[in-house]
């Protein structure tokens, strides 16, 4: 069986939108995700730090596949319909409020300023919503991030906080604005 968690999400499931696919992500995403690491800054409002090689996004890659399988987070690879071109990735974690989601995503470099992410984004609030029952998604970027604020006022989500620690980066807290949205 490809089911995971208590919802039944199928790693052959996909989510379609007006321009875009996000499925299951499969190994030849990785020299895309390498790319777009690659890019000046395009980390820097990112939890993660890639690796320095290539060779080693695998295991970063696989845990992702394992959180998956376990129903802790789902992680789609963003593709274009038309071409299956690779644009990106969008993420919807459980976090420990019972029925509280939240979801993280970005684009690659090359597919920015097209709408992609606000569309993804909307798609995932619906997939939290209706599949996973979320009572509530959540989801931060930090302050001068504004790219990633205006996506997130666009899907309808709500700031609601100012985090001084919302994340550890190069042993240093990152502030984070944190929003919120709810079903109704
Ligand atoms: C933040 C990030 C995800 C935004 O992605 P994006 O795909 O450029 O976002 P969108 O295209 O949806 O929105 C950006 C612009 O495209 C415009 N746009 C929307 N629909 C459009 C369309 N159909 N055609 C052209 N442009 C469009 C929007 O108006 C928006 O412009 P504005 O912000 O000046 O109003 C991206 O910059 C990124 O990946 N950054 C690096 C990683 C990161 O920081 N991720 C977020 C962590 S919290």
């Amino acid at each position: 069986m490809n089911h995971s968690g208590e919802f039944g999400i199928c790693r052959d499931e996909s989510i379609v939108t007006a321009r875009c696919r996000l499925r299951y992500p499969q190994e030849s995403d990785i020299p895309h995700i390498w790319s777009a690491s690659q890019t000046p800054n395009f980390n820097d409002g990112l939890r993660w730090s890639p690796p320095d090689d290539i060779a080693e996004m695998s295991e970063p890659f696989r845990a992702a596949q394992e959180r998956w399988t376990s129903g802790e987070e789902y992680s789609w690879a963003i593709e274009s319909r038309a071409d299956r071109d690779f644009i990106g990735w969008i993420s919807i974690r459980r976090e420990p409020e019972e029925g509280v989601w939240s979801i993280g995503f970005w684009t690659h470099p090359t597919r920015q300023g097209q709408g992609f992410a606000t569309e993804c984004a909307a798609a995932m609030l619906e997939f939290g919503f209706s599949r996973l029952n979320a009572s509530m998604i959540t989801a931060a970027h930090a302050p001068w991030n504004t790219a990633s604020g205006r996506v997130l006022q666009r899907i309808g989500m709500r700031c609601v906080r100012r985090n001084p620690t919302g994340f550890e980066k190069n042993r240093e807290w990152v502030e984070e604005l944190e929003y919120e949205i709810r079903p109704e």
